[in-house]
């Protein structure tokens, strides 16, 4: 059974989705442990599955590799193999992606490399793209530059605001991130950092 740490910081709907379709028997990971760099709201669906959480919340960190650190320290207690970044919105300091990664992966509101960063749905719209997509990626050290898993894309429609692509783009988000993490979980999906 491969265990999985996943890390947010907003609503965290994805998280939802992955323990929903980690309760049930046949699915081969479980989620151990959730993680967060503020109160985040989706820690709620932490506590309603039973599962334990921890924040440590960046502001109270002298710099990155400081947070990085206490982050590694809470994730050492569970030991996961996999580590989820679903919805983190802080990039991690470089020891941390030297410790986990390539067991280390990112879902993205865009196709990358098309759109990386914090602001993936509000740049697509901007650029009058009239698609973007969703990806899952190994993280490395650059921004939403490591390799991609799965990724599928989305059509923009005339009307699209930020909301209302992004609430379309998450459902695929979703389903992404539930395969990937099924077929790295029955070795189907190997994990390379390159
Ligand atoms: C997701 O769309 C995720 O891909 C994105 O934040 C959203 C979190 O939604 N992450 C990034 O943009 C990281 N650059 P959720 O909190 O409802 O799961």
């Amino acid at each position: 059974m491969l265990t999985v740490a996943v890390l947010i910081s907003g609503t965290g709907s994805n998280l939802r989705a992955l323990l929903e379709a980690a309760r049930h028997p046949d699915f081969p990971a479980r989620v151990v442990v959730v993680g967060a760099d503020r109160q985040a709201e989706g820690l709620a669906h932490a506590e309603e599955f039973g599962i334990p959480s921890f924040t440590v919340p960046w502001h109270e960190h002298e710099n990155r590799a400081a947070w990085g650190d206490e982050v590694a320290r809470q994730l050492a207690v569970w030991k996961p193999d996999l580590v989820v970044l679903s919805g983190l919105m802080r990039l991690l300091p470089p020891a941390l992606v030297a410790e986990y990664s390539p067991r280390l992966i990112n879902t993205h509101p865009a196709y990358l490399p098309e759109f990386p960063g914090a602001h993936g749905v509000r740049d697509a719209l901007a650029a009058g793209a009239e698609q973007t997509g969703a990806s899952v990626i190994v993280v490395d050290d650059g921004v939403d530059t490591g390799p991609i898993l799965a990724q599928e894309r989305v059509p923009i429609l005339p009307d699209d605001t930020e909301h209302s692509l992004h609430e379309r783009i998450k459902p695929v988000e979703r389903r992404l991130l539930i395969d990937v993490v099924r077929r790295i979980a029955t070795g189907d999906l190997p994990l390379t950092s390159a």
